[in-house]
């Protein structure tokens, strides 16, 4: 059995914070920010958005686009690190989308490479059978998790959503294959927001000691990363991650149409490239716009290049995540 991409749609909260704007609230500039990383602007969810409203309108332009019904959906992947329930973020967007038979919805938490993950899932469950459409979103608001004033940090982050709708084909026509995944958990000392906890309970008074331990409450620290370390892993299992994916795929570095990449920094976009031998005008890139928006990084972009024309039908693209975990994979997806 195959499977396909039949419909994209993205979302982007309503307010824009440029270079500029961070520049008033940490030691930086405008020009430091885009020689090193190439973003200029990004989105940040305000008091009166949700993350779970981005995926929603992103979810419903991507049914809309492939002709599919809520109700012919079986599957709804989230693919994000910040859910708005610490239970997971799926059911709601099951709910409202208005999906009446009811079907399987669950997160995927796997950073910026959670939108790959969702995608490479979405073809398992399909292949293994009884799935015919699975609607994959990657979305994330990370600026909720971002220290404000950590220049390091705060200047690469941006929220929004993408979706995607996979189908399932005859296996002629299967849009979906090569996958290459890796991860490494030595490497999550680099690039982290871990749980804290802290002794909790005023409101236990002196009862909390009669359970015979303290009560503690759970509450994650802001990002922490080695950003020179995070670089380096990127521009050194990324190309590798592709040459596997494309092997798997019986392809070549010269039958790729668009490399997309998880949006991170122009210059891991640039470094990868070269590696592979791909000329800069085959690369897609939107950080200027949005900065490094996490699980929905891949989508979005991918959403804004087949609504531009950039992207068409029969088009091979290489798309690769990678971060926290660590966590990296390819797959070869024909659009
Ligand atoms: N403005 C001005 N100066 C700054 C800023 C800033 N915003 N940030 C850091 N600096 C300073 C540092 O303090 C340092 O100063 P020093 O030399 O006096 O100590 C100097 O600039 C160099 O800092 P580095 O951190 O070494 O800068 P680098 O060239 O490595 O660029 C960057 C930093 C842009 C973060 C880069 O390392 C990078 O992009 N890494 C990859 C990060 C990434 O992709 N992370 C996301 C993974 S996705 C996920 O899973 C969440």
């Amino acid at each position: 059995k195959g499977c396909k991409l039949v419909g994209c749609g993205s979302a982007v909260p309503s307010l824009q914070v440029s270079n500029d704007d961070l520049a008033k609230i940490v030691d930086t500039t405008d020009a430091w920010i885009s020689v090193r990383t190439g973003i200029r602007n990004r989105r940040v969810l305000t008091g009166k958005e949700s993350l779970t409203a981005l995926a929603v309108e992103a979810s419903k332009k991507a049914l809309q686009m492939a002709e599919v019904d809520p109700d012919d959906i079986d599957l709804v992947l989230m693919c994000t690190s910040t859910p708005e329930d610490l239970f997971g973020g799926a059911p709601q967007i099951q709910k409202a989308l208005g999906c009446k038979r009811n079907p399987l919805a669950f997160d995927i938490t796997a950073a910026c490479s959670g939108f790959l993950l969702g995608l490479v899932s979405a073809a398992c469950y399909i292949r293994g059978g009884g799935f015919n459409n699975v609607l994959v979103i990657g979305a994330d608001a990370l600026s909720r998790n971002v220290d404000w004033s950590d220049r390091g940090t705060c200047i690469l982050f941006g929220d929004a959503a993408g979706a995607v709708v996979v189908q399932a084909c005859d296996s002629e026509e299967d849009g979906l294959f090569g996958f290459d995944l890796h991860s490494d958990g030595d490497g999550q000392r680099h690039l982290n927001a871990a749980i804290t906890e802290n002794e909790a309970d005023s409101a236990l008074g002196s009862n909390g000691s009669v359970l015979g331990f303290p009560p503690r409450r759970a509450s994650y620290s802001c990002i922490q990363m080695n950003g020179k370390e995070v670089f380096r892993f990127a521009v050194r299992c990324v190309p590798q991650s592709i040459e596997s994916a494309l092997k798997n795929a019986g392809l070549t570095g010269s039958s790729i149409d668009w490399l997309l990449l998880h949006q991170a920094n122009q210059r891991i976009l640039d470094a990868v490239a070269t590696r592979l031998e791909v000329p800069p005008e085959r690369v897609i890139s939107n950080l200027a716009n949005y900065g490094n928006t996490s699980a929905a990084s891949i989508p979005l972009a991918l959403d804004e290049s087949v609504r531009s024309g950039k992207v068409q039908s029969g088009h091979t693209i290489a798309v690769a995540g990678f971060g926290a975990g660590l966590t990296w994979g390819s797959a070869i997806l024909r659009w």
